[in-house]
């Protein structure tokens, strides 16, 4: 409750007084027939107040008496009966930390009243989950300013909260690198297990099994994003998630992955030979996509721009293709050019924490975003040497590699999280189909 508290507070100091911000929880969402999806809170929600619950609406007012209010599902013995007991308007404040909370049912009511003071007013129009709650947003502006004409204090600013919000959660408090070392080391245990175990005749979706399974096991109640799990030229499919395909002799097996433990997930690949042994072809690329990784990763410090990360990595995998006869010419004109662009079509890098995604900008007033200590992003090049990309040898066809690792930026330097997780051909030869 304290890392919540101390969120809130940090938030609410940026707001400044006389302002009032709005949040909205995550909906439930209907599967089919009588099942919904898992639900999952919404991550800024999440962030800021640790509940887990839907149909809930956090209110912000720095400097007032009650700075956060909460209206959330009251208890309900019935629905207890079916899927056990909510937190309630009780628990939302002993355990919660609200200083006044309500019934959802008594937004429409209270909302108002809330804001009443507030001269700026915070709230992050435009999601789909809002939409129930964006009319009575509506409404008090509209009530403001007939009231404004009557002499009342006017409403004089409408702001989005998540640009403020993304700033503070691109940066990492302790607890949070915690949680996502957690989320790595079960990720790790899992592709280690999958390494393992992997033998041409398996499925990708018993490789995918294994992984998921280590991960429940080492207590993550579900995975960041769907395991990518892709044999053979399926590889050269960034997102490719069916993981049906028979994994054949001289695959090499993609496994792009990550287990959430308490809402921080994992974003880890790593690509090796099926049979455990590379093929000489699978060796070059795969060298080359590993110095790749390496002098990314070697790039980030503070006060590096993000850009540069993606500029380290990209310059030793163009050389590669160069070295590979893939790619003519000096590496500058082909990264002038985009003419590495059919091979390596992703950026290098993305924040990563409650989402795989994570929030915070890239790049602002044409420049750059500058690492600072507690960001965390991914380092993942790749190439993709698919079969009717153009140029590629025969013998380099369907050849797909990734390798991404989790980098804390540290004071001094950088951390990689998920360096324990082999990656040298060395490493995964030693290992693969030894379970
Ligand atoms: N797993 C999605 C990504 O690497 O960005
Ligand atoms: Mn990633
Ligand atoms: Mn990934």
């Amino acid at each position: 409750m304290p890392e919540f508290a101390a969120r809130r507070r940090r938030l609410m100091s940026q707001m400044g007084r006389g302002s009032a911000a709005v949040f909205v929880s995550a909906q439930e969402s209907n599967r089919n027939g009588d099942v919904d999806y898992p639900f999952r809170q919404d991550s800024t929600f999440y962030y800021l107040t640790g509940f887990e619950e839907p149909n809930a609406v956090a209110v912000l007012r720095p400097g007032h008496d009650e700075p956060f209010v909460m209206f959330v599902r009251p208890h309900d013995p019935e629905q207890a009966i079916w899927v056990g007991p909510r937190a309630g308007v009780e628990g939302a404040c002993e355990r919660f930390g609200a200083d006044a909370a309500f019934p959802i049912e008594e937004l429409d009511e209270k909302l108002g009243g809330l804001l009443s003071s507030a001269t700026t007013l915070y709230f992050p129009f435009g999601e789909v989950e809002h939409s129930h709650v964006e009319p009575l947003i509506a409404r008090h502006i509209a009530r403001r300013r007939a009231a404004a004409q009557r002499g009342m204090a006017p409403l004089e600013d409408v702001r989005d909260p998540l640009p403020l919000v993304d700033a503070l959660r691109v940066v990492k408090s302790r607890a949070e690198v915690a949680a996502l070392q957690a989320a790595i080391d079960a990720t790790g245990a899992g592709l280690v297990a999958a390494m393992r175990a992997t033998r041409p005749g398996l499925h990708e979706y018993e490789v995918q099994a294994i992984l998921e399974t280590e991960y429940r096991l080492a207590g993550s109640p579900r995975d960041g994003f769907p395991t990518i799990a892709a044999a053979g030229e399926h590889s050269c499919t960034l997102h490719y998630t069916a993981n049906r395909a028979r994994i054949e002799d001289g695959d090499l097996l993609l496994l792009d992955t990550g287990a959430e433990i308490d809402y921080y997930g994992a974003d880890v690949t790593r690509t090796f030979p099926a049979n455990g042994k590379f093929t000489s072809a699978q060796r070059d690329v795969y060298q080359i996509v590993w110095e790749a990784q390496a002098a990314g990763i070697a790039r980030v410090r503070p006060g590096v721009t993000f850009h540069s990360v993606h500029n380290a990595a990209l310059k030793v995998l163009v050389q590669g293709l160069i070295d590979l006869r893939i790619l003519r010419g000096s590496v500058q004109s082909n990264i002038e050019r985009d003419a590495y662009r059919p091979y390596f079509m992703h950026g290098t890098s993305h924040w990563l924490g409650l989402d795989v995604h994570d929030a915070g900008i890239y790049r602002a007033n044409g420049k750059s975003t500058q690492l600072v200590p507690g960001m965390v992003l991914t380092v993942e090049p790749g190439l993709y040497l698919a079969t009717d990309a153009p140029r590629v040898p025969k013998r380099l066809r369907g050849i797909g590699v990734r390798i991404e690792d989790d980098v804390l930026v540290t004071p001094s330097g950088r951390r990689n999280l998920s360096a324990r997780i082999p990656s040298t051909v060395e490493d995964l030869e030693a290992i693969v189909g030894q379970g």
